[in-house]
């Protein structure tokens, strides 16, 4: 398994506390609405970068592998104990039930910052899930999305859809790493489809950009099973499509042994 950028598990976690210190330092900023200092302009004009290229996406024609570059690169570049303390990621985790299969997510909302539109383009999303636990792979239509790890340590795994066969995908392999806080990765219909993203070593959490509809109403998400997929030629898997129930029965609690939490 390639790991993300030959960062360390060490400084992951020296990443982590960094973090920690910083976000008492930027809560205590934003809570207090004291935001007309710099690091506020500047997280309200990240913002609208994101909404701006939400809004390109379904409006000028920005193709959905720019969208995801763009948003990708946005992501990454983002002070995380800046967002952490924007989003009221202590409120959001509070909100969390962090089942035992699956995760959970909350809306996200910006409680202090101003000088953004009354309506963003996009879904802010917060995920949580614990140790072990899993965003059970699944395949889109007519979404896209990206998604920020803000805490934790994930193995991300991702695919291309080539074709559909109706009871299954036709996928090839694209994304197999381990990723931490600070890295990012995203979905469309022409790139990284599927998606499997499974928590390691402690809780893990993701900032998410959605835009649903981007080609017209309606969206749709198809539960995979890649455990059981097939090889055929050319390095495809023919991956078979799963209930949601299904799919969370055999995905949303890792199975393998390397849940700490049992
Ligand atoms: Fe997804």
């Amino acid at each position: 398994m390639r790991r993300a950028r030959g960062r360390s598990r060490r400084e992951f976690l020296a990443g982590g506390l960094q973090t920690l210190v910083s976000v008492a330092l930027f809560q205590s900023l934003f809570v207090r609405r004291l935001i007309a200092g710099p690091a506020a302009v500047a997280f309200s004009t990240w913002v609208r970068g994101l909404d701006d290229a939400c809004l390109d996406l379904k409006r000028s024609g920005l193709s959905l592998v720019q969208w995801q570059e763009s948003i990708q690169s946005l992501l990454e570049r983002i002070e995380l104990a800046e967002l952490l303390a924007a989003i009221d990621f202590d409120a959001l985790e509070k909100q969390l039930d962090y089942p035992d299969l699956g995760v959970d997510t909350a809306r996200v909302r910006f409680p202090g910052v101003e000088g953004l539109p009354e309506k963003l383009s996009f879904y802010p999303k917060f995920f949580g899930m614990k140790a072990g636990r899993a965003i059970i792979p699944h395949g889109h239509r007519n979404m896209v999305s990206a998604h920020l790890i803000v805490g934790g340590e994930m193995h991300l795994r991702q695919y291309d859809r080539r074709e559909d066969e109706g009871g299954a995908l036709i996928v090839e392999p694209t994304i197999d790493t381990l990723a931490g806080p600070g890295e990012a990765s995203s979905i469309s219909d022409d790139r990284n489809n599927v998606h499997w993203l499974i928590a390691r070593g402690g809780p893990a959490y993701t900032f998410d950009v959605i835009v649903t509809g981007v080609d017209g109403p309606g969206y749709d998400i198809e539960n995979l099973d890649p455990e059981s997929a097939e090889p055929i030629q050319g390095g495809l898997l023919r991956m078979p499509k799963l209930s949601v129930e299904e799919a969370l029965e055999r995905y949303g609690k890792d199975h393998h042994g390397q849940d700490p939490e049992g």
